[in-house]
Protein backbone atom coordinates (compact mmCIF):
# COMPACT_ATOMS: atom_id res chain seq x y z
CA UNK A 1 0.00 0.00 0.00
CA UNK A 2 1.59 3.54 -0.90
CA UNK A 3 -0.03 6.44 0.76
CA UNK A 4 0.96 10.39 -0.41
CA UNK A 5 0.70 12.82 2.26
CA UNK A 6 0.63 16.46 2.65
CA UNK A 7 1.43 19.08 5.35
CA UNK A 8 0.98 22.63 5.70
CA UNK A 9 -0.45 23.03 9.14
CA UNK A 10 2.31 25.62 9.65
CA UNK A 11 5.68 26.88 7.85
CA UNK A 12 6.83 23.63 6.30
CA UNK A 13 4.67 22.98 3.15
CA UNK A 14 5.56 19.62 2.70
CA UNK A 15 4.46 16.46 0.10
CA UNK A 16 5.48 12.68 0.99
CA UNK A 17 5.00 9.04 -0.21
CA UNK A 18 5.49 6.24 2.12
CA UNK A 19 4.82 2.55 1.84
CA UNK A 20 3.07 -0.07 3.92
CA UNK A 21 6.86 -1.45 4.21
CA UNK A 22 7.61 1.57 5.90
CA UNK A 23 9.69 3.30 3.25
CA UNK A 24 9.95 6.84 1.88
CA UNK A 25 9.59 6.67 -1.06
CA UNK A 26 9.34 10.82 -1.52
CA UNK A 27 10.04 13.43 0.71
CA UNK A 28 9.35 16.84 -0.34
CA UNK A 29 9.75 19.89 2.37
CA UNK A 30 9.96 23.36 1.92
CA UNK A 31 10.50 25.48 4.39
CA UNK A 32 9.66 28.94 4.81
CA UNK A 33 11.84 30.20 7.37
CA UNK A 34 13.08 32.70 5.30
CA UNK A 35 9.83 34.12 4.44
CA UNK A 36 8.78 34.77 8.02
CA UNK A 37 12.11 35.44 9.44
CA UNK A 38 11.89 39.38 8.67
CA UNK A 39 9.04 39.26 11.24
CA UNK A 40 10.42 36.60 14.06
CA UNK A 41 8.04 34.29 13.81
CA UNK A 42 5.02 32.86 11.33
CA UNK A 43 2.97 35.24 9.56
CA UNK A 44 -0.52 33.56 8.99
CA UNK A 45 -1.03 35.25 5.68
CA UNK A 46 2.05 34.68 4.36
CA UNK A 47 2.64 31.12 5.12
CA UNK A 48 -0.95 30.25 3.17
CA UNK A 49 0.13 32.22 0.40
CA UNK A 50 3.39 30.21 0.52
CA UNK A 51 1.27 27.08 1.12
CA UNK A 52 -0.57 28.10 -2.36
CA UNK A 53 2.19 28.58 -4.07
CA UNK A 54 4.52 25.52 -4.14
CA UNK A 55 2.01 22.62 -2.75
CA UNK A 56 0.85 21.49 -6.22
CA UNK A 57 4.64 22.10 -7.57
CA UNK A 58 5.64 19.76 -5.21
CA UNK A 59 3.06 17.33 -5.22
CA UNK A 60 4.16 16.35 -8.38
CA UNK A 61 7.58 16.28 -8.03
CA UNK A 62 6.78 13.92 -5.26
CA UNK A 63 4.99 11.57 -7.87
CA UNK A 64 7.76 12.18 -10.84
CA UNK A 65 10.57 11.20 -8.34
CA UNK A 66 8.73 7.49 -7.96
CA UNK A 67 8.00 7.66 -11.18
CA UNK A 68 4.29 7.45 -10.15
CA UNK A 69 1.22 8.67 -11.01
CA UNK A 70 -1.89 8.75 -9.28
CA UNK A 71 -3.13 4.95 -10.42
CA UNK A 72 0.36 4.08 -8.26
CA UNK A 73 -1.12 5.76 -4.97
CA UNK A 74 -4.01 4.14 -2.74
CA UNK A 75 -4.57 7.04 -0.57
CA UNK A 76 -4.11 10.67 0.03
CA UNK A 77 -3.61 11.78 3.44
CA UNK A 78 -3.85 15.37 4.56
CA UNK A 79 -3.16 17.42 7.56
CA UNK A 80 -6.79 18.73 9.12
CA UNK A 81 -5.58 20.37 11.99
CA UNK A 82 -4.75 21.66 14.53
CA UNK A 83 -3.02 24.27 13.02
CA UNK A 84 -3.22 27.58 11.26
CA UNK A 85 -6.57 28.09 9.39
CA UNK A 86 -5.10 29.13 6.02
CA UNK A 87 -2.65 26.67 5.46
CA UNK A 88 -4.97 23.57 6.48
CA UNK A 89 -7.47 25.03 3.71
CA UNK A 90 -5.10 24.93 1.41
CA UNK A 91 -4.07 21.61 2.09
CA UNK A 92 -7.23 20.21 2.52
CA UNK A 93 -8.50 21.62 -0.59
CA UNK A 94 -5.64 20.24 -2.32
CA UNK A 95 -6.23 16.90 -0.95
CA UNK A 96 -9.91 16.59 -1.67
CA UNK A 97 -9.08 17.77 -5.05
CA UNK A 98 -6.49 15.24 -5.76
CA UNK A 99 -9.10 12.47 -4.30
CA UNK A 100 -12.23 13.42 -6.19
CA UNK A 101 -10.52 13.79 -9.35
CA UNK A 102 -8.31 10.20 -8.84
CA UNK A 103 -11.24 8.20 -7.10
CA UNK A 104 -9.20 8.01 -4.11
CA UNK A 105 -9.77 7.55 -1.02
CA UNK A 106 -8.70 10.84 1.32
CA UNK A 107 -7.71 10.74 5.17
CA UNK A 108 -7.96 13.67 7.61
CA UNK A 109 -5.17 13.28 9.81
CA UNK A 110 -4.41 15.21 12.96
CA UNK A 111 -0.98 16.80 13.01
CA UNK A 112 -0.10 15.59 16.52
CA UNK A 113 -1.05 12.11 15.41
CA UNK A 114 1.72 12.11 13.09
CA UNK A 115 4.46 13.11 15.61
CA UNK A 116 2.70 10.42 18.01
CA UNK A 117 3.18 8.24 15.06
CA UNK A 118 6.54 8.94 13.19
CA UNK A 119 8.48 6.21 15.56
CA UNK A 120 6.27 3.82 14.68
CA UNK A 121 7.15 4.53 10.86
CA UNK A 122 11.19 4.72 11.80
CA UNK A 123 11.67 2.15 14.40
CA UNK A 124 8.71 -0.46 13.94
CA UNK A 125 7.66 0.14 17.57
CA UNK A 126 4.66 -1.88 19.51
CA UNK A 127 1.92 -0.42 21.32
CA UNK A 128 1.84 0.87 24.26
CA UNK A 129 4.11 4.00 24.73
CA UNK A 130 4.49 7.09 26.52
CA UNK A 131 5.20 9.83 24.22
CA UNK A 132 6.65 12.99 24.80
CA UNK A 133 5.44 15.76 22.35
CA UNK A 134 7.12 18.92 22.43
CA UNK A 135 7.03 21.45 19.59
CA UNK A 136 6.70 24.95 18.48
CA UNK A 137 2.71 24.74 19.40
CA UNK A 138 2.30 21.73 21.61
CA UNK A 139 3.40 19.81 24.87
CA UNK A 140 2.25 16.69 25.98
CA UNK A 141 2.82 13.81 28.05
CA UNK A 142 0.61 11.24 26.41
CA UNK A 143 0.18 7.37 26.64
CA UNK A 144 -0.30 5.80 23.01
CA UNK A 145 -2.47 2.51 23.78
CA UNK A 146 -3.32 2.55 20.02
CA UNK A 147 -4.17 4.31 16.97
CA UNK A 148 -7.03 6.89 18.00
CA UNK A 149 -6.24 5.72 21.67
CA UNK A 150 -4.12 8.22 23.54
CA UNK A 151 -4.47 9.68 27.14
CA UNK A 152 -3.34 12.95 27.73
CA UNK A 153 -1.11 12.58 30.98
CA UNK A 154 0.26 16.10 31.26
CA UNK A 155 0.31 19.11 29.21
CA UNK A 156 1.82 23.22 29.13
CA UNK A 157 -0.72 25.58 31.55
CA UNK A 158 0.91 28.37 29.37
CA UNK A 159 3.62 28.70 26.88
CA UNK A 160 4.83 25.27 24.77
CA UNK A 161 8.30 24.64 24.92
CA UNK A 162 9.32 24.88 21.40
CA UNK A 163 7.75 28.46 21.50
CA UNK A 164 9.60 29.35 24.61
CA UNK A 165 12.89 28.25 23.01
CA UNK A 166 11.95 30.72 19.92
CA UNK A 167 10.26 33.70 22.35
CA UNK A 168 14.09 33.44 24.51
CA UNK A 169 15.92 33.42 21.06
CA UNK A 170 14.10 36.37 19.81
CA UNK A 171 14.55 38.28 23.23
CA UNK A 172 18.44 37.48 22.67
CA UNK A 173 18.61 38.78 19.11
CA UNK A 174 19.12 35.35 17.91
CA UNK A 175 17.08 34.78 14.48
CA UNK A 176 14.24 32.90 14.07
CA UNK A 177 13.59 29.93 14.05
CA UNK A 178 15.38 29.83 17.55
CA UNK A 179 15.70 26.57 19.16
CA UNK A 180 18.05 25.40 16.94
CA UNK A 181 20.19 28.23 17.45
CA UNK A 182 19.90 28.32 21.02
CA UNK A 183 20.93 25.11 21.02
CA UNK A 184 24.26 25.97 19.16
CA UNK A 185 24.71 28.96 20.97
CA UNK A 186 24.15 26.88 24.14
CA UNK A 187 27.27 24.99 23.33
CA UNK A 188 29.67 27.55 24.06
CA UNK A 189 27.84 28.60 27.59
CA UNK A 190 27.90 27.08 31.12
CA UNK A 191 24.89 25.92 32.02
CA UNK A 192 25.12 27.04 35.62
CA UNK A 193 25.97 30.61 35.04
CA UNK A 194 22.44 31.68 35.62
CA UNK A 195 19.90 30.21 37.79
CA UNK A 196 16.96 30.42 36.41
CA UNK A 197 13.51 29.32 38.06
CA UNK A 198 11.73 25.75 36.75
CA UNK A 199 8.54 26.61 37.77
CA UNK A 200 6.40 23.69 38.74
CA UNK A 201 9.21 21.23 39.68
CA UNK A 202 8.44 18.73 42.46
CA UNK A 203 4.62 19.26 42.21
CA UNK A 204 2.52 15.81 42.07
CA UNK A 205 1.04 16.25 38.80
CA UNK A 206 2.87 16.03 35.20
CA UNK A 207 1.99 19.59 33.90
CA UNK A 208 4.63 22.00 32.68
CA UNK A 209 5.24 25.85 32.85
CA UNK A 210 7.34 28.07 30.87
CA UNK A 211 6.36 31.47 31.49
CA UNK A 212 7.90 32.00 34.26
CA UNK A 213 11.48 30.79 33.42
CA UNK A 214 10.83 32.76 30.28
CA UNK A 215 10.21 36.27 32.12
CA UNK A 216 13.18 35.44 34.54
CA UNK A 217 15.62 35.40 31.29
CA UNK A 218 13.88 38.12 30.18
CA UNK A 219 14.95 39.83 33.61
CA UNK A 220 18.21 38.73 33.78
CA UNK A 221 18.92 39.44 29.94
CA UNK A 222 17.57 43.64 30.52
CA UNK A 223 19.56 43.88 34.13
CA UNK A 224 22.87 43.26 32.27
CA UNK A 225 22.06 45.34 29.42
CA UNK A 226 21.72 47.89 32.21
CA UNK A 227 25.28 47.80 32.83
CA UNK A 228 26.45 47.26 29.09
CA UNK A 229 25.24 45.62 25.62
CA UNK A 230 25.32 41.60 25.93
CA UNK A 231 28.38 40.11 24.91
CA UNK A 232 28.49 36.75 22.82
CA UNK A 233 29.56 34.74 26.13
CA UNK A 234 26.46 36.02 28.15
CA UNK A 235 24.22 35.22 25.60
CA UNK A 236 25.57 31.60 25.23
CA UNK A 237 25.49 31.52 29.18
CA UNK A 238 21.87 32.56 28.89
CA UNK A 239 21.00 30.08 26.36
CA UNK A 240 22.99 27.23 27.97
CA UNK A 241 21.38 28.03 31.57
CA UNK A 242 17.99 28.09 29.98
CA UNK A 243 18.43 24.73 28.25
CA UNK A 244 19.34 23.00 31.50
CA UNK A 245 16.35 24.34 33.32
CA UNK A 246 14.02 23.39 30.32
CA UNK A 247 15.53 19.75 30.58
CA UNK A 248 15.15 20.15 33.90
CA UNK A 249 11.51 20.79 34.08
CA UNK A 250 11.34 18.10 31.47
CA UNK A 251 13.04 15.35 33.39
CA UNK A 252 11.25 16.12 36.64
CA UNK A 253 7.99 16.02 34.73
CA UNK A 254 8.47 12.80 32.77
CA UNK A 255 9.65 10.94 36.64
CA UNK A 256 6.11 11.79 37.48
CA UNK A 257 4.58 10.29 34.42
CA UNK A 258 6.34 7.10 34.45
CA UNK A 259 5.11 6.23 37.97
CA UNK A 260 1.57 7.53 36.98
CA UNK A 261 1.87 5.10 33.90
CA UNK A 262 3.46 2.31 35.64
CA UNK A 263 0.05 2.41 37.17
CA UNK A 264 -1.97 3.23 34.42
CA UNK A 265 -0.21 0.95 32.34
CA UNK A 266 1.85 -1.74 33.42
CA UNK A 267 2.90 -3.19 30.74
CA UNK A 268 4.41 -0.19 29.02
CA UNK A 269 8.37 -0.85 28.28
CA UNK A 270 9.29 2.53 26.07
CA UNK A 271 9.81 5.97 26.39
CA UNK A 272 8.95 7.73 22.46
CA UNK A 273 10.08 11.61 21.92
CA UNK A 274 8.48 13.53 19.12
CA UNK A 275 8.24 17.00 17.84
CA UNK A 276 10.58 19.86 17.00
CA UNK A 277 12.15 20.35 20.12
CA UNK A 278 13.24 16.79 19.92
CA UNK A 279 15.90 17.44 17.27
CA UNK A 280 17.51 19.06 20.85
CA UNK A 281 20.62 16.66 21.29
CA UNK A 282 20.59 17.88 25.89
CA UNK A 283 17.08 16.88 25.87
CA UNK A 284 17.47 13.26 23.99
CA UNK A 285 20.21 12.65 25.72
CA UNK A 286 18.72 13.43 29.46
CA UNK A 287 15.84 11.18 28.13
CA UNK A 288 17.72 8.52 27.27
CA UNK A 289 19.54 8.22 30.70
CA UNK A 290 16.33 8.87 32.32
CA UNK A 291 14.64 6.07 30.24
CA UNK A 292 17.59 3.53 31.09
CA UNK A 293 17.42 4.75 34.71
CA UNK A 294 13.98 3.13 34.31
CA UNK A 295 14.07 0.38 32.42
CA UNK A 296 12.58 1.92 29.84
CA UNK A 297 13.45 1.47 26.23
CA UNK A 298 14.14 5.10 24.81
CA UNK A 299 13.20 5.88 21.09
CA UNK A 300 13.78 9.15 19.05
CA UNK A 301 12.86 9.27 15.12
CA UNK A 302 15.88 11.06 13.46
CA UNK A 303 16.18 14.39 13.89
CA UNK A 304 14.82 15.46 10.25
CA UNK A 305 11.27 13.62 11.18
CA UNK A 306 11.30 15.55 14.55
CA UNK A 307 10.41 18.28 12.71
CA UNK A 308 7.18 19.22 10.89
CA UNK A 309 6.91 16.77 7.65
CA UNK A 310 4.67 14.87 5.86
CA UNK A 311 6.34 11.50 5.53
CA UNK A 312 4.45 11.32 9.34
CA UNK A 313 0.96 12.86 7.58
CA UNK A 314 1.32 9.77 4.96
CA UNK A 315 1.96 7.12 7.75
CA UNK A 316 -0.99 7.83 9.67
CA UNK A 317 -2.99 7.78 6.55
CA UNK A 318 -1.79 4.28 5.86
CA UNK A 319 -2.38 3.02 9.14
CA UNK A 320 -5.68 4.41 9.15
CA UNK A 321 -6.13 3.16 5.50
CA UNK A 322 -4.84 -0.35 7.06
CA UNK A 323 -7.40 -0.47 9.15
CA UNK A 324 -9.99 0.93 6.86
CA UNK A 325 -10.72 4.15 8.16
CA UNK A 326 -10.90 6.63 5.48
CA UNK A 327 -13.12 9.96 5.55
CA UNK A 328 -16.03 11.36 3.15
CA UNK A 329 -14.68 14.39 1.75
CA UNK A 330 -17.17 16.80 3.70
CA UNK A 331 -14.77 17.02 6.64
CA UNK A 332 -13.42 20.39 7.62
CA UNK A 333 -10.17 21.97 8.71
CA UNK A 334 -9.46 22.45 12.98
CA UNK A 335 -7.47 25.13 13.96
CA UNK A 336 -7.90 23.29 17.06
CA UNK A 337 -8.40 19.49 17.20
CA UNK A 338 -7.20 17.53 20.67
CA UNK A 339 -5.86 14.01 20.43
CA UNK A 340 -6.91 13.24 23.80
CA UNK A 341 -10.89 14.45 24.31
CA UNK A 342 -10.05 15.42 27.64
CA UNK A 343 -7.17 17.66 26.30
CA UNK A 344 -6.07 21.31 26.16
CA UNK A 345 -4.87 22.20 22.91
CA UNK A 346 -1.22 23.08 23.39
O1 LIG B 1 7.24 20.12 15.20
P1 LIG B 1 7.67 21.44 14.67
O2 LIG B 1 8.50 21.46 13.42
O3 LIG B 1 6.44 22.39 14.43
C1 LIG B 1 5.33 22.45 15.28
O4 LIG B 1 4.40 21.59 15.11
O5 LIG B 1 5.34 23.33 16.17
O6 LIG B 1 8.47 22.18 15.84
C2 LIG B 1 9.08 23.44 15.67
C3 LIG B 1 9.58 23.90 17.03
C4 LIG B 1 10.08 25.35 17.03
O7 LIG B 1 9.57 26.00 18.16
C5 LIG B 1 11.59 25.19 17.09
O8 LIG B 1 12.23 26.29 17.71
C6 LIG B 1 11.72 23.93 17.93
O9 LIG B 1 10.68 23.08 17.46
N1 LIG B 1 13.03 23.30 17.71
C7 LIG B 1 13.97 23.18 18.66
C8 LIG B 1 15.10 22.58 18.05
N2 LIG B 1 14.78 22.35 16.73
C9 LIG B 1 13.52 22.80 16.55
N3 LIG B 1 13.96 23.52 19.97
C10 LIG B 1 15.07 23.26 20.68
N4 LIG B 1 16.20 22.72 20.16
C11 LIG B 1 16.25 22.36 18.85
N5 LIG B 1 17.36 21.82 18.34
ZN1 LIG C 1 4.61 19.76 14.42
Amino acid sequence: MRVLGIETSCDETAVAIVDSDRRILAQKILSQTADHAPFGGVVPEIAARAHIHHLERLTHEALQECKFTMKDIDGIAVTAGPGLIGGLIVGVMTAKGIASAANKPCIAVNHLEGHALTARLTHHIAFPFLLLLVSGGHCQILLVRGIGNYTRIGTTIDDAIGEAFDKVAKMLNIPYPGGPEVEKRALDGNPKAFQFPRPLIDRPHCDFSLAGLKTAVLRTKQQLEEKAPLTDQQVADICASFQQAVTDIIENRLMNAIAEVKKLCPENRRLVVSGGVAANKAIRATLEALSERNGLEFTAPPLNLCTDNAAMIAWVGLERLQNHEADALDFVPRARWPLDPKAVTR
